[in-house]
């Protein structure tokens, strides 16, 4: 094999391969997320093979209160909240007065093209949604800037909810690795966009083999696993 690499570089064979490669991975990672979930269908709570509707993510939701939440006092993350839709739900039913809230953003959209969605996708013009309750805080910026700020003072005394709903692979990647050492048993991570192989799925994947000591057990799954959920074991 390591022959064969040489060859294909020093003769620049490998260039007829090149126009392959965006196929390769897609296909490479869409075999991934079907092998992986031929693997998992017997779980709890898990709707697959059903008709597409967006709005399963709230069954979802709604099974992880009474499954795993009830009345506990929660911290809830939403990475991706762009005009604070599923922001609003998680404040309207997580009613505990000592549960917090925290909402990170760019809320101008997309900061790279995700698919056929461009960069920019999902923008609220900028503006930070606003919300009748004491208890939340949305920071506005990139992950990449906000994230780490807010995790020098962030207290980590509660069971945690996390959304990642970002799409993206690098955003989705850079959240995992920088909560990672805040991860503890009965957290729960919910995933938006896991049916998407290149994305969510891989940056699941790619985090899983880094930081293998960190098991997650799937939980959850809806609308043909668009929405999956984990909780950290
Ligand atoms: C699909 S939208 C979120 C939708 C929202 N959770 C809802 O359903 O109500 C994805 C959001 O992720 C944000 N986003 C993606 N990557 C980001 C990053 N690296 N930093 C900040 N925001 C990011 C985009 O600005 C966009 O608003």
């Amino acid at each position: 094999m390591l022959r064969l690499q040489l060859f294909l570089i020093r003769s620049g064979a490998f260039r007829l391969g090149r126009p392959f490669v965006s196929l390769f991975s897609k296909l490479s990672w869409f075999l991934r997320l079907a092998h992986w979930i031929s693997q998992n269908k017997k779980i709890p709570f898990n709707d697959f093979p059903t008709t597409p509707d967006y709005q399963k993510r709230y069954k979802l939701y709604q099974y992880l209160i009474d499954q795993f939440i009830r009345d506990l006092p929660t911290t809830y993350i939403e990475m991706g909240v762009a005009d604070g839709e599923t922001f609003h739900w998680w404040l309207a039913q997580l009613s505990h007065p000592d549960s917090r809230f925290y909402g990170f953003d760019t809320f101008e959209g997309l900061p790279e093209d995700w698919g056929s969605n461009k960069k920019g996708s999902f923008s609220n013009q900028g503006a930070v949604p606003v919300f009748d309750d004491k208890r939340y805080q949305l920071y506005k910026g990139l992950f990449q800037e906000t994230l780490p700020r807010f995790l020098k003072t962030y207290s980590n005394l509660q069971k945690k909810i996390i959304l990642l709903d970002a799409d993206l692979y690098s955003s989705t990647l850079f959240t995992l690795t920088s909560l990672a050492r805040h991860l503890r048993t009965d957290d729960i991570l919910i995933f938006d966009e896991f049916f998407a192989p290149q994305h969510e799925f891989r940056a699941w994947q790619d985090f899983q083999q880094a930081y293998s000591t960190i098991k997650l057990e799937l939980i959850a799954a809806a609308n043909n696993y668009t929405f999956v959920a984990f909780r950290v074991i």
